[in-house]
């Protein structure tokens, strides 16, 4: 790495010990311990995931990291502090927040994800872009969970990193997590390389459905098999967790996920009342189209029979339909 580079991963790990030190073994540490720990985060997690806490100061790391001889441009550019506009004085971007360490996919912290305690806004404060932290390339947790896909052969994809957390404590040692971001291309690649199974288990809410729904799409048509993990009443995996335990959420939720197929019918009817005729035929014919996409003529078979049983519509109408659609593709 370039002499630039290696200070700015220096300067990181120095200020994530630092984080992690205030947060555990100090009296202004306290409230956000008890914070996590009344969220269900437990010291093991805690430590393994090396969670600090930033000082409510404006100029805290900028005078730590002066002391310690770093050039204040470059910690700027490494994404650390903010400079003032028109002077010359820096001040810290993060203040009085969780500090999340953010990795590479060696373990280099590269990068932090603060997150308030209060009502500070936003929820998640994350470093900016720099040559080190690109968001589009960074799957939370994959230097630690490289090693327990590549033995699982499969990945469960997180929409947060709290989830990630949460259910590596109920022994879920496969997850990763985007940074808040869609799934890109540059995240198939690096996963890809390692497996080609992933169980999306994003929020249970609409926005995370709209979104496992996008992942589910890329990851298929990129060659992934996949299954899709739903929670009860918009919860997301952290939630139900905490509420549920470990065990639930190993057995009820990442061992009942639905099929791709499953997810698409689940999907598809959501915000449609199929007790209106119009809806319902519209909604037939939506899986009818993506029944004709399968590959399979098992599947293609067992999918349309779960139509017919539903709808109480014959089995031959609908394989007839179904065929129409798969020639007129040819
Ligand atoms: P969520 O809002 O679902 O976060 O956003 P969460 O993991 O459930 O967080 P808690 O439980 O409230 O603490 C999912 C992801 O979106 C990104 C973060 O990466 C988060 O993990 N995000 C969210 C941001 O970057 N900024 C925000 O303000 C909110
Ligand atoms: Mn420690
Ligand atoms: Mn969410
Ligand atoms: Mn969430
Ligand atoms: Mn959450």
């Amino acid at each position: 790495l370039p002499p630039d580079q290696q200070q700015m991963i220096e300067a990181h790990e120095l200020l994530r010990k630092f984080y992690h030190h205030l947060l555990l073994n100090t009296k202004e540490g306290q409230e956000a311990l008890e914070y996590l720990l009344n969220r269900g985060f437990t010291k093991e997690s805690i430590e393994k995931y090396q969670i600090g806490w930033s000082l409510p100061n404006w100029d805290f790391s900028v005078k730590f990291l002066q002391k310690r001889g770093y050039s204040l441009s470059l910690m700027e550019k490494a994404g650390l502090i903010i400079k003032r506009d028109s002077s010359e004085e820096y001040f810290d971007r993060f203040r009085n927040r969780i500090m999340f360490p953010l990795w590479d996919h060696k373990g280099n912290t590269i990068a932090f994800s603060g997150r308030a305690f209060g009502q500070d806004e936003p929820k998640y404060l994350n470093s900016p872009e720099t040559v080190l932290f690109n968001k589009s390339k960074t799957l939370y947790n994959f230097h630690h969970a490289r090693a327990p896909i590549r033995k699982l052969q499969k990945a469960v994809l997180f929409e947060g990193f709290a989830d990630v957390i949460a259910s590596d404590r109920a022994g879920v040692a496969n997850g990763i997590a985007t940074m808040g971001t869609s799934l890109t291309d540059e995240h198939i690649r690096i996963l890809k390389r390692i497996t080609d199974t992933v169980t999306v288990c994003y929020d249970s809410d609409s926005a995370g459905i709209e979104a496992a729904f996008r992942a589910s799409n890329l990851l298929a048509n990129n060659g992934f098999n996949i299954e899709v993990a739903q929670m009860p009443d918009k919860m997301d995996p952290d939630d139900h967790i905490k509420k549920y335990g470990g065990e639930k959420f190993r057995n009820d939720v990442l061992g009942n996920c639905m099929t791709f197929m499953s997810f698409k019918m689940f999907y598809y009817r959501l915000g449609k009342n199929l007790s209106n005729e119009g809806e319902r035929l519209q909604y037939i014919e939506m899986l009818l189209n993506e029944i004709s996409a399968l590959d399979k003529a098992v599947e293609r078979d067992h999918y349309l029979r779960q139509l017919a049983d539903e709808f109480s519509l014959s089995l031959e109408a609908l394989k007839q339909q179904q065929q129409q659609i798969f020639f007129s593709r040819k």
